[in-house]
């Protein structure tokens, strides 16, 4: 499209976005002259200024020297296309542990670069795939817990089976090499290494004995003839993101559990397996060798995943709980704040294309040292609506708005959501609230159906709003601001802090937010965190062929981004082929923990197979990164 000099929104186009007209949708025209403004601002950010009045500020002024990352400690790096790590200079980074790395002393050597992973010593070593992670402290103990999304068959399974399990064994390493690691680490003065043996060690598998609480628990819809009294899950699994609870334990979110699950006979497809994709054949055959697996057997095992699961990783005796009054989908992660009256908020995003973001609030409220009975068993699940005046509304979903009941509604929490008119978003992934401000971001990664097709249960994808681009390839993160600065409240006010673009290519609304520049671009934000000083570190998840739309982006990245300059700028790139996901930081926030998932090549290695890895990364002053 041609450029514009629209250097500020006007009250008249601002006017517009309240009132879009049917065929020529008011926002994506703002969108466009938003980004055409790169050229009159000489690349400069434009989009989430932070301007004091979010909405009006969404073009808000920008400096030319943001661009150059002036606001950052470290100069900015370029994009890489190897199969290795960059960090900036005066930055190191390191290894601190590899799937296969040995957690006991039972299981040193179990694995090697030729055969991978011992089977019978599988859930002795750090788990595969490893996604969202925190830190936690136990006196003068460090421990990390860390999600371990999936298993790649290609890489576990000998090369014959072709990635497709042959036995009830060969399920068995799937089963364990997936779930949460809880290890601990120490610094002997060479960086921080895994304590083999610690008494903290161990791994939760898609076999560990759970419970479940709130509403759900023990309903008829999570009975199975193995649990009939449907208390007793057994196992959580595709652990993508996670969150730390205010007391200081560990919560794993249940993404994609609807591939394990597979049928050995006829079945036809309820309502709900249709909306959460179950069905057909298993990702990994399990359904062949194990009946939990298999819905013409237990067709009520689904229900018993997709939970947020709470975890104390300073306790390893205690017994996993699954709250059902979070709400059953596919969790990307759950950020954890506090309403001003005590209250209990989770942010939560379902990742998956045109499904929705929510918002569990306790009805209990807490303060430090109190009891935490019922605070994430008690509570009302709300779902986002974004309006395309920029402000916003969390919907109750209760048996009057829902015409459900309560169980069915927190199983089935897409349909309620449905239910309501909740809004469909582009791929909800992690959500980060700011520390420093009351605010939240939600990176929605991309969502190649918007404005094609509706999601699974029928609900349309328009084009507008906080999802302004037909076939997204590209993502955006949108913010908002809840009213009254209290996350209790029922509304807010959002806006999008970037849309990210390849300005390289396009000159139209695909070429991102006035924030995004050559130098700068990325494809795809899903990991974030926020470190102490307030700044948003963003993972990126998307496509790396470095080619056509994705030219001159590289592999996937971190970068870091200043919520209130909207400046972002590229602090890592990642191995070909991987994704960057999971960020803690040690105590003393002298180093930084980052999760490098599916690595291609031999990476880290430079032999055998390429092993996902949690890397250390410090300054080489000792300087705090965060
Ligand atoms: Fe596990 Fe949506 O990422
Ligand atoms: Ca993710
Ligand atoms: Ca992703």
């Amino acid at each position: 499209m041609e450029k514009q000099n629209n250097a500020h929104l006007s009250w008249d186009e601002y006017d517009e976005l309240r009132d879009p007209r049917p065929d020529n949708n008011a926002f994506d025209a703002v969108v466009e002259r938003a980004v055409s403004r790169r050229g009159f601002l000489g690349g400069a950010l434009a989009f989430g200024s932070g301007a004091a009045v979010m909405g009006t500020g969404l073009f808000g002024s920008a400096s030319s020297a943001r661009a150059q990352g002036s606001t950052f400690a470290f100069q900015p790096i370029g994009i890489a296309t190897d199969f290795d790590i960059h960090v900036p200079q005066g930055y190191q980074w390191k290894p601190l542990v590899r799937w296969g790395d040995a957690l006991f002393s039972e299981a040193e050597g179990a694995y090697s670069p030729e055969n991978g992973v011992q089977n019978d010593l599988s859930d002795r070593v750090f788990g595969e795939n490893t996604d969202g992670m925190e830190t936690f402290v136990d006196g003068d103990k460090i421990i990390l817990a860390i999600n371990s999304e999936y298993a790649n068959p290609d890489i576990n399974l000998p090369a014959e089976t072709l990635g497709v399990p042959q036995s009830a064994e060969q399920v068995q390493i799937l089963k364990n090499i997936q779930g949460v690691t809880v290890l601990e680490i120490a610094d002997q003065g060479d960086g921080y290494q895994v304590v083999v043996d610690s008494p903290y060690n161990r791994r939760i598998t898609h076999e560990t004995q759970m419970t479940m609480d709130g509403p759900a628990d023990g309903s008829d819809l999570v009975r199975t003839d193995a649990d009939p009294e449907g208390k007793s899950p057994k196992g959580t699994m595709n652990n993508c993101g996670s969150g730390k609870t205010l007391w200081g334990t560990y919560l794993t979110c249940e993404e994609n559990f609807n591939g394990y699950f597979g049928t050995t006979g006829e079945r036809e497809a309820t309502e709900g397996e249709i909306r959460y994709g179950i069905g057909g054949e298993g990702r990994y055959a399990y359904e062949k060798f194990d009946a939990r697996f298999d819905l013409s057997k237990e067709p009520n095992e689904p229900n018993r995943h997709g939970w947020v699961t709470e975890v104390n990783p300073l306790d390893p005796q205690s017994t996993p709980v699954k709250h059902t009054a979070l709400g059953r989908f596919k969790h990307e992660n759950a950020e954890m704040v506090q309403a001003n009256d005590g209250r209990i908020v989770v942010y939560m995003g379902d990742d998956e294309r045109g499904e929705f973001i929510y918002k569990y609030v306790s009805n209990g409220t807490w303060a430090e040292g109190q009891p935490t009975d019922g605070l994430l068993s008690d509570g009302i699940l709300h779902v986002a609506k974004f309006n395309d005046d920029m402000s916003g509304e969390w919907l109750p979903l209760t048996p009057e708005t829902t015409g459900m009941d309560i169980p069915e509604m927190l199983v089935f929490a897409r349909m309620a959501g449905s239910k309501v008119g909740a809004t469909t978003m582009d791929r909800p992934e992690w959500i980060a609230a700011n520390p420093l401000r009351v605010e939240a971001y939600c990176a929605l990664t991309n969502n190649k159906n918007r404005g094609v097709k509706p999601n699974a249960g029928g609900d349309e994808t328009p084009v507008g709003g906080p999802n302004p681009r037909e076939t997204n390839k590209f993502g955006q993160i949108v913010r908002w601001r809840p009213t009254g600065e209290d996350h209790g409240a029922p509304d807010f006010t959002w806006d999008l802090y970037v849309m990210a673009g390849n300005p390289g290519v396009y000159d139209n609304k695909y070429a991102g937010s006035n924030n995004v520049n050559e130098g700068n671009m990325f494809n795809s934000p899903d990991g974030m965190a926020f470190s102490s000083d307030g700044m948003l570190w963003i993972q990126t998840d998307g496509d790396d062929s470095n080619a056509e739309e994705f030219k001159g982006q590289g592999n996937n990245q971190m970068l870091i981004g200043d919520p209130k300059t909207g400046e972002i700028a590229r602090f890592l790139t990642a191995p070909h082929g991987a994704e960057v996901t999971g960020l803690t930081w040690s105590p003393d926030r002298k180093t930084a923990f980052v999760g490098i998932q599916h690595p291609g090549g031999s990476w880290p290695d430079n032999v055998g197979k390429p092993r996902s890895s949690v890397i250390s990364i410090w300054r080489e002053d000792g300087a705090t990164i965060g």
